[in-house]
């Protein structure tokens, strides 16, 4: 179709005839008899392809109406880092050049032609955002219709930029902008429409992106806000993606094993608090967390804080935490085992109110006891609470306020029933914060 054709007075004469008659379509009816015995005649389009430099209408005041319309195929790649959205579009664009235009019914009922997009004008719609220069493939075609309509298909992988907020990952969802717009047309001269409505858009790429990915397509919505430079008006469509992360990867991987370490971090209180393993243990479960976050770091985003790294930091802090409190309460077994210090009267007084049934303090629950293993594990020679309070507390109330001291098993024993109480009352609190945290972490998560 292209080549060989010696651009004479056929060219010219059909020049004059289009410069003489200006306005009138049927002037640029192209002669297509034989189509339908030898083919395509090139000469008979040669002079279109030879206007292909200038913008196709016949009254330069009329502005060229491209309407488009794409498929989003995939979204590749959600680069948080560099907040970069990789998407693959196909692209079909609609204009008309009103030079090109035959009768069918002559033509061998041919409507429609492919032709190389080298030889037509194509407009220089490009994405405003893209961050990359175009790729598109070479040697595309287009078809060109016999009312002169020409449908362009392309497709592109867009590289676009894309305010990326990664809070919320991995349940997060963002909302990228594409917009098209020429190049170099302001609105005298190019307009901009749609080929499709923006549901129609919205549905067939859903339907495409729904089988594949990590990113689902929610939807697509479109603005069209005239962009001024300077004192130029350019005519743009703005599509608003919204994709959302498919979070079962990062549930599975990240959320789960996290949240059984650290409900093994809680269980362990059950541990007898006299017992060697506790502490062990949890440097254990401690050292297993480290490994664990080591292993999956590579999954989170490679930059910005998101709710998930807060969340770790603080399953992290609440291991350490609770290993200090084990520290802690071992080192209070061992001073009431060796040497008890004196007990100050407040804290004697203090203990005697807590352990008395009816007192709302932490250790009035202690005797409901709903925590097995404090209670389970007595010292040698330590009777249960109840009983020492009951009994023997009030005799040694009296004797104290008397001005005699205690025994010194006595003290030991009043030390360990401290230490058990201060066990329980921290782990409490501990059960308290751990509670209130993971449900900060989840409303924030569904909002
Ligand atoms: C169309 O071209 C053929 C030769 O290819 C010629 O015989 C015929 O007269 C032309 N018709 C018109 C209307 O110019
Ligand atoms: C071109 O279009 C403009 C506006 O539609 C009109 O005023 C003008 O007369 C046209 N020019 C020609 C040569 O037809
Ligand atoms: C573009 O869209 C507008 C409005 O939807 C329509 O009037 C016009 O004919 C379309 N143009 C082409 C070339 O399809
Ligand atoms: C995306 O953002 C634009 C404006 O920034 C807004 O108009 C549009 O509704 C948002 N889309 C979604 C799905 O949130």
């Amino acid at each position: 179709m292209e080549g060989g054709w010696p651009s004479g007075g056929a060219f010219l004469l059909c020049l004059t005839v289009n410069l003489l008659l200006p306005g009138r379509s049927n002037t640029f009816t192209i002669n297509c008899s034989g189509f339908h015995r030898h083919g395509v005649d090139p000469a008979v389009f040669q002079t279109i392809f030879n206007q292909k430099d200038f913008r196709p209408v016949i009254n330069y005041s009329i502005p060229t109406q491209v309407n488009i319309s794409f498929t989003l195929s995939a979204i590749l790649d959600v680069d948080a880092q560099l907040q970069l959205l990789t998407s693959f579009l196909w692209l079909k664009m609609i204009w008309t050049n009103p030079f090109i235009s035959w009768d069918p019914e002559k033509c061998g009922a041919i409507s429609k032609l492919t032709v190389t997009t080298e030889n037509l004008w194509l407009p220089d719609i490009f994405i405003v955002e893209s961050m990359d220069v175009d790729q598109t493939p070479e040697g595309l075609s287009a078809y060109v219709t016999n009312d002169g309509h020409i449908v362009y298909n392309k497709p592109t992988r867009v590289t676009s930029i894309c305010s990326l907020d990664i809070f919320y990952f991995p349940f997060d969802q963002q909302n990228c902008t594409l917009t098209f717009s020429s190049f170099l047309y302001t609105v005298e001269n190019m307009l901009l429409g749609m080929e499709k409505e923006v549901w129609e858009i919205a549905d067939t790429s859903r339907d495409i992106v729904c089988t594949q990915g990590e990113w689902e397509l929610l939807g697509i919505n479109k603005a069209t806000p005239k962009m001024s430079v300077g004192s130029s008006l350019f005519d743009q469509i703005m599509f608003y993606v919204a994709i959302r992360r498919r979070p079962s990867l990062y549930v599975i991987n990240l959320l789960v094993p996290s949240s059984f370490l650290i409900s093994i971090d809680a269980l362990s209180f059950y541990l007898p608090a006299e017992s060697e393993n506790r502490a062990p243990f949890k440097i254990t479960l401690l050292l297993g967390y480290n490994v664990f976050l080591l292993m999956m770091n590579k999954l989170l985003p490679a930059s910005g804080t998101p709710l998930i790294s807060v969340y770790f930091a603080l399953c992290l802090s609440l291991m350490v935490v609770s290993l200090l409190e084990t520290i802690f309460i071992t080192h209070l077994l061992h001073m009431a085992s060796t040497q008890p210090p004196p007990m100050p009267p407040w804290l004697y007084s203090l203990l005697f109110h807590c352990t008395s049934p009816g007192k709302c303090c932490p250790v009035a629950l202690w005797n409901e006891n709903t925590g097995p293993g404090l209670m389970s594990t007595h010292l040698p020679g330590l009777k249960e609470p109840g009983q020492l309070v009951g009994k023997e507390l009030g005799s040694r109330e009296a004797e104290l306020n008397g001005g005699s001291g205690l025994t010194s098993t006595q003290l030991a024993d009043l030390w360990v029933q401290f230490s058990h109480m201060m066990d329980t009352f921290l782990f409490r609190l501990y059960l308290i914060f751990l509670a209130s945290s993971i449900i900060t972490v989840v409303v924030l998560w569904n909002t």
